[in-house]
């Protein structure tokens, strides 16, 4: 019988914990009796037909790495038939039947996409810093993420509480502020800042005056990109307070970073579980977690969940802050 060929990709903004989920594909799949590809920069790789044969050895030393040793890029050209159809037949062309990709919300449109019109199996993995696709309670990346900014806002609290200071500390997430949310609460900021949650700046600067009275002497805001303008609420603080805030920004050093315990046993379950849906012959369906259990969903459900914000922990979050 003629080995089921299996191509992996990566792509859109790249996430602590593709390397693992790319180790854990290639080596289960082999395991498995399936033959494994590579495709390097996502699906742009695909169009212009960067795809290779991968053997164990080929992910050899990066289950410890960020990033992806596959690369990873943005595709516009991937909204276009024209451009999926010369993919797909890049694939064809090897006998490859079945793809496996790791990203965001993107990366599953494309994925979608390429299935509804053509004759190829696509699985999906969760693979972004963001946490923000509803399917499923995490994502690849997310953890790592968090952890980085916890050792930042540690870092900040050491010099904040030296110099009874406020710190405005910027994190990544444009519509989604689990980042925030999780790093905050575990950070023990006072304030936090979401897109998900209308805030009422004024309501924060009687609360830190009022904080400042009661001898609290340091405070830390963790404020997600998405929630507003930083440089309005930085000013809007600092006159309505006259309290001193510095403000940092932490920006793609939350990409990187060497995947934690938790990314990394996502990865492989994750990676196993996409192989095990190959060969039961299924397609259109991405990977997740639900309730502590690996789960799977049809992709275009997937997609039009409502994302929903843990306003219980946000919540929470301010009472510890208080
Ligand atoms: O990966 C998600 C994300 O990190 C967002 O939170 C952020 O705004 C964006 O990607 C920035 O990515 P890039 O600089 O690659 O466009």
């Amino acid at each position: 019988m003629k080995k089921r060929k299996v191509a992996i990709l990566t792509s859109g903004g790249d996430a602590p914990g593709m390397n693992p989920c790319i180790r854990a594909c290639v080596r289960f799949g082999l395991y498995k009796g399936l033959e494994m590809f590579g495709v390097n920069r996502g699906y742009q790789g695909l169009i212009d037909d960067e795809i290779f044969p991968m053997n164990s050895r080929s992910v050899s030393d990066i289950v410890q790495r960020g990033g992806t040793f596959l690369k990873s890029a943005r595709c516009p050209e991937f909204r276009s038939l024209e451009y999926i159809g010369k993919a797909v037949d890049n694939l064809k062309r090897r006998g490859i039947t079945h793809l496996i990709t790791i990203g965001g919300d993107g990366t599953f449109r494309g994925a979608k996409d390429m299935a509804d019109n053509f004759d190829i199996s696509v699985i999906g993995i969760p693979g972004t810093i963001d946490n923000d696709l509803a399917y499923t309670d995490f994502t690849l990346g997310f953890d790592t993420a968090v952890n980085t900014v916890l050792w930042a806002i540690n870092s900040l609290r050491d010099t904040m509480g030296s110099h009874d200071r406020c710190s405005l500390l910027e994190v990544m997430g444009r519509h989604c502020g689990d980042i925030a949310l999780y790093a905050g609460i575990c950070g023990g900021a006072e304030y936090i800042l979401v897109p998900e949650v209308p805030y009422d700046l004024d309501a924060i600067a009687q609360s830190l005056t009022k904080a400042r009275e009661r001898g609290k002497t340091s405070n830390m805001i963790v404020f997600a990109e998405g929630a507003g303008d930083r440089e309005k609420i930085l000013s809007y603080l600092m006159e309505k307070t006259g309290v001193k805030i510095t403000t940092t920004t932490l920006g793609h050093i939350q990409r990187g970073g060497s995947p934690t315990m938790q990314d990394r046993i996502l990865a492989n379950k994750f990676g196993e579980r996409a192989i095990e849906l190959i060969l039961l012959g299924a397609s259109n369906r991405v990977v997740g977690i639900r309730n502590n259990s690996i789960i799977d969903e049809n992709v275009s459900e997937a997609l039009q969940m409502p994302r929903k914000f843990d306003k219980k922990l946000y919540d929470l979050a301010w009472i510890m802050g208080l």
